[in-house]
């Protein structure tokens, strides 16, 4: 007997309607019908970066178009060096020049920074129009397209300009992600270990076994992942839509990953960076007493069998790292904090979801996991 579909459908509350974010093998198939049915714009502006509008664009297109849907193909250069103001003012310039109305819609076909840039078009043109999301890597199926969170970078640093503009749906085909190169998939795929570490130990456990078919994305394990991914991160952000509260979880490995990030001068990659955040603050967290013995262990062994190492903590120097900590937009008064762990699927919480550790303890963790490697 073969299985049954995996696919399936999240809803996500937002404060202006819950949104349904549909995963499955060939789930495009239904865009037509669902742009009639849960947003009836007059015409649809495809925002897409040049790499995936080349792979995936004009089926997108002609899809849309077969339906008798007005859609038109907006692109720009791919990578995050495109997410800014300047994309932005060329996407809106062109959009305006192009005649799109306030009944039109954006719909972002792309990875997270097309996610991100668009949805801020989406957020600003003509004071809001709709957004739907088409995730086409990991990060954006398990992550950036769920939230609601839209925007660019500045000089100043990532993200900070930007607005709430939730998505009227998403739709994750999973057939899309063969195209994505590889390396994409493992720093896309960091995130659903991240989901497993805070949420579910068990998701994390099976990550951990289905790896290597989630790179090669094979059978159903990519639906799967991205489903129990979505479900970790709609119940966390429907319940903290503004990042108030409990959304605090999700930068768990942030606070350090974000620290190496930046040491690296964003030579490392934002998933390896984050991975290796996560044994360095699952090391802290037990030196603190919060975290239970062997769950760094435990962390670093499920990202080993995602082929994602420690490398970059022994790259980095750890003072120009330890300098960037500051920084950090979640540190307070200057002083950073951290999302520990209590164990593995589970964030320690007392008196809220992150707490300061001596620069002492951080820097002697650093060391010691960076002698490790
Ligand atoms: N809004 C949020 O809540 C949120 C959350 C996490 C991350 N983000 C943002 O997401 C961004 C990172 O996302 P990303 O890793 O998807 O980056 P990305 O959009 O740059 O995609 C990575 C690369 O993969 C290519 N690509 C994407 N899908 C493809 C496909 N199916 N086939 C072939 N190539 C494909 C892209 O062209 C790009 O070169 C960052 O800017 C980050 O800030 C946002
Ligand atoms: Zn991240």
């Amino acid at each position: 007997m073969t299985p049954g579909p995996v696919d399936g459908t999240v809803r996500v509350g937002a404060s202006a309607g819950s949104y349904e974010v549909r995963v499955g093998s060939g789930c495009l198939a239904s865009l037509p019908d669902l742009l009639q049915s849960a947003v009836g714009a007059h015409r649809y502006a495809l925002i897409s970066d040049d790499d995936v509008a080349a792979l995936h664009g004009d089926a997108v297109i002609a899809r849309c178009r077969d339906a008798g849907l007005d859609a038109e193909l907006f692109s720009f250069p791919a990578g995050e060096r495109s997410k800014t103001r300047k994309s932005w003012s060329i996407l809106t310039d062109r959009m305006l020049a192009g005649g799109f109305g306030r009944d039109s819609c954006v719909v972002a076909l792309g990875g997270g920074v097309t996610g991100d840039l668009s949805g801020f078009v989406a957020a600003t043109y003509l004071r809001g129009v709709p957004l739907v999301q088409l995730p086409t890597s990991y990060l954006a199926m398990i992550d950036a397209s769920v939230g609601g969170k839209t925007g660019v970078d500045v000089a100043a640093g990532k993200n900070l300009v930007g607005a709430f503009h939730a998505p009227r749906f998403v739709l994750a085909d999973t057939d899309l992600l063969t195209t994505l190169p590889t390396s994409e998939r493992v720093q896309g795929l960091v995130e659903a270990f991240k989901h497993g570490a805070t949420m579910d130990s068990s998701y994390f456990d099976w990550l951990s076994e289905h790896a290597a078919r989630l790179i090669a994305v094979e059978g159903d394990v990519a639906t799967e992942a991205v489903l129990r991914s979505v479900r970790l991160k709609a119940a966390v952000v429907t319940e903290d839509e503004r990042e108030a509260g409990p959304r605090e979880v999700l930068n768990f490995g942030h606070t350090l990953g974000h620290a190496l990030e930046a040491a690296s001068d964003f030579q490392v990659g934002h998933g390896t960076a984050v991975a290796a955040g996560m044994v360095l603050e699952a090391e802290l967290g037990e030196r603190l007493g919060v975290t239970r013995a062997g769950t760094r262990e435990r962390i670093a062994l499920g990202l080993a069998a995602l082929g994602v190492g420690l490398d970059v903590v022994a790259e980095i120097d750890i003072d120009v790292a330890l300098g960037f900590l500051g920084t950090d937009k979640k540190s307070r008064r200057g002083r950073p904090r951290f999302v520990l762990l209590e164990e593995l699927g589970r964030v320690h919480r007392e008196g809220g979801w992150s707490r300061e550790a001596p620069e002492t303890m951080v820097s002697e963790v650093m060391a010691e996991v960076a002698g490790s490697v």
